[in-house]
């Protein structure tokens, strides 16, 4: 398993809240359970497709324990104050998986908790999850999404004009070539 130091990003929101990106740690199990709790089951469900109220150990392995390579998983948090100790709250997860059958592609998807969008978390998710892709010779994301979810396909037309899309019925699946996306 290798942590990529170099995808540490901080920024900045429009309200001026400091964000960093970084590339998820086995450690941030607690993190993602927190994050299933606090943000809302609609964007849990836009996310998975599926109605989910919680994550099995198996499924938080998954999620945390990745390669960086074949799998790789970034995570955007935030510093805050509870009960006077320095903690930190998850913010937004973006990840992306290799297909073993073309391994220059991989599926992708992303995750804002709610009192986070619109303010370009996710655009900025997707441009590094992308940047980290092309590094591992990565060239293409793949993504499904339910046809109704209309802030992820603007999302991506806007960071992604050229991104091919195929409507079926309820979920609509995208391609992008990520040359196609801008430099972090
Ligand atoms: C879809 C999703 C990832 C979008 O993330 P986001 O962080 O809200 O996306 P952004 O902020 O980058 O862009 C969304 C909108 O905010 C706008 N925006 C971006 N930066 C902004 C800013 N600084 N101020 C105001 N608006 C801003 C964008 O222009 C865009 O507007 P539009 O929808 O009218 O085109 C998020 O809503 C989400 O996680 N939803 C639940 C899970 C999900 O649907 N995942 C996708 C399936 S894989």
């Amino acid at each position: 398993m290798r942590y990529h130091k170099e995808f540490e990003h901080w920024f900045e929101t429009p309200e001026g809240e400091h964000l960093f990106l970084r590339p998820i740690r086995p450690t941030d199990k607690e993190l993602l359970v927190a994050g299933m709790q606090r943000y809302s089951r609609e964007s849990i469900f836009r996310r998975f497709m599926t109605q989910k109220q919680s994550l099995t150990d198996d499924e938080l392995t998954y999620l945390t324990e990745t390669d960086g390579v074949n799998h790789i998983a970034l995570g955007v948090g935030h510093r805050i104050t509870r009960d006077d100790q320095d903690c930190i709250e998850g913010v937004a997860v973006g990840r992306c998986v290799r297909l073993v059958s073309q391994p220059n592609t991989a599926d992708f998807a992303l995750f804002v908790g709610d009192p986070w969008q619109k303010k370009g978390v996710g655009t900025l998710l997707l441009i590094h999850l992308g940047a980290a892709a092309r590094e591992q010779g990565i060239s293409e994301f793949t993504g499904e999404m339910l046809t109704r979810n209309l802030p992820m396909q603007r999302l991506v037309k806007s960071a992604a004009p050229n991104a091919r899309w195929y409507v079926r019925g309820e979920i609509t699946e995208v391609e992008i070539d990520l040359s196609d996306l801008p430099e972090p």
